[in-house]
């Protein structure tokens, strides 16, 4: 059918993030191969996203202009890794987050990858020097660092190591947008990237909000839901400061001395252990327990699908 492109990607580790990237890949009209080193997994996988497709189809929410039945043919499940990459000009590396497991992975794609083939790691943590540095193709190898679940939420961060090629960054941003998402790129390598950089100072100071009693859980839950989450989930802090004054620099000119006195009153960095994080998970346990997280996140998913939508249909308004 149209739509189809006579290209490949190849994804490492069927999990939850190997299955979204499959599935996004497929979207876009990519031949793609499924490799796990359990090939349970990649039977397991299949048959997950076959149900996933058709679901999206349903609800009107399948990506990209090809049917859900023709994007589950082009996935197609591997037990051998060098099958798996052959010919593929993008391998999508999927393992749990562990160094020395990245390592050897990384160093086992490295050895079946052809020159031109994208390294990219979907790492949340690890910066790509850490596991990239000894790879024949190091200038070829890079992270990719998509949101849970990347189906839904589009944001994706590409981080070069110091060696990776410029054209590398700049291709794997074309191809990550080619299959709908938003990346963005980092110039260089920093611990958390951009997004847990920000989610650490928001949680930080979230948890010493209430750990200090000022507030409890719920109402830091409204203040982000009710209020900053309005603009965000829209608009950037930038934007906001912009709009909120008359321009960003103005902004700083009439905010900066209460923004300086409210951040020299933020503590410590929180140590996350002790009683308070029994007593803040009781907390929230109260109106989510600890047996209704699936459930839950079904809730969470379908938000995320209707806000997807809203925000498609605003943009094209
Ligand atoms: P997962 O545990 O669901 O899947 C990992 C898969 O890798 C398993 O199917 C496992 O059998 C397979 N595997 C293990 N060793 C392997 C090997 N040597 N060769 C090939 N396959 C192997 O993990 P998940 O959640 O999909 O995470 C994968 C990566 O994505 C991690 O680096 C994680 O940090 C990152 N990530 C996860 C997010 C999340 O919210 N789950 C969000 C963004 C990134």
């Amino acid at each position: 059918p149209t739509g189809v492109k006579n290209e490949k990607v190849a994804i490492v580790g069927s999990g939850l993030i190997g299955q979204s990237w499959a599935m996004l890949f497929a979207g876009a009209g990519y031949n793609v191969s499924l490799f796990d080193i359990d090939p349970s997994f990649v039977a397991k996988a299949i048959n997950n996203i076959k149900e996933q497709l058709h679901e999206l189809e349903k609800s009107g929410m399948l990506k990209g202009a090809l049917t859900a039945d023709e994007q589950f043919g082009l996935i197609s499940g591997c037990d051998n890794l060098s099958t798996a990459a052959k010919g593929a000009k993008h391998i999508q590396e999927c393992v749990p987050e562990e160094l020395e497991l990245k390592k050897k992975v990384m160093s086992q794609i490295d050895s079946v990858a052809d020159d031109h083939t994208v390294l990219s790691s979907s790492t949340s943590t690890l910066v790509p020097s850490l596991f990239t540095e000894d790879l024949k193709h190091r200038h070829n190898a890079l992270v990719s660092h998509p949101v849970n679940p990347p189906y839904y939420v589009p944001f994706v961060e590409i981080v070069p190591a110091p060696w990776t090629d410029k054209s590398v960054v700049t291709n794997t941003k074309i191809l990550l947008e080619e299959i709908g998402l938003k990346p963005i790129t980092m110039t260089k390598e920093k611990p958390g990237f951009v997004l847990n950089r920000i989610q650490y100072a928001i949680i930080n100071e979230c948890y010493r909000l209430v750990e200090e009693g000022v507030v409890n859980t719920e109402d830091v839950d409204t203040c982000m839901k009710w209020g900053l989450g309005m603009r965000y989930a829209f608009m950037g802090v930038f934007e906001t400061i912009h709009l909120n004054a008359e321009g960003a620099k103005n902004y700083c000119e009439r905010y900066a001395e209460g923004m300086k006195n409210v951040s020299r009153d933020f503590g410590p960095i929180p140590s996350f252990t002790g009683p308070f994080v029994d007593k803040m998970q009781e907390e929230i346990c109260e109106s989510i327990p600890l047996d209704k997280l699936a459930e839950r996140r079904q809730w969470r998913d379908k938000r995320l699908i209707a806000l997807a939508k809203l925000k498609k249909e605003m943009d094209e308004a």
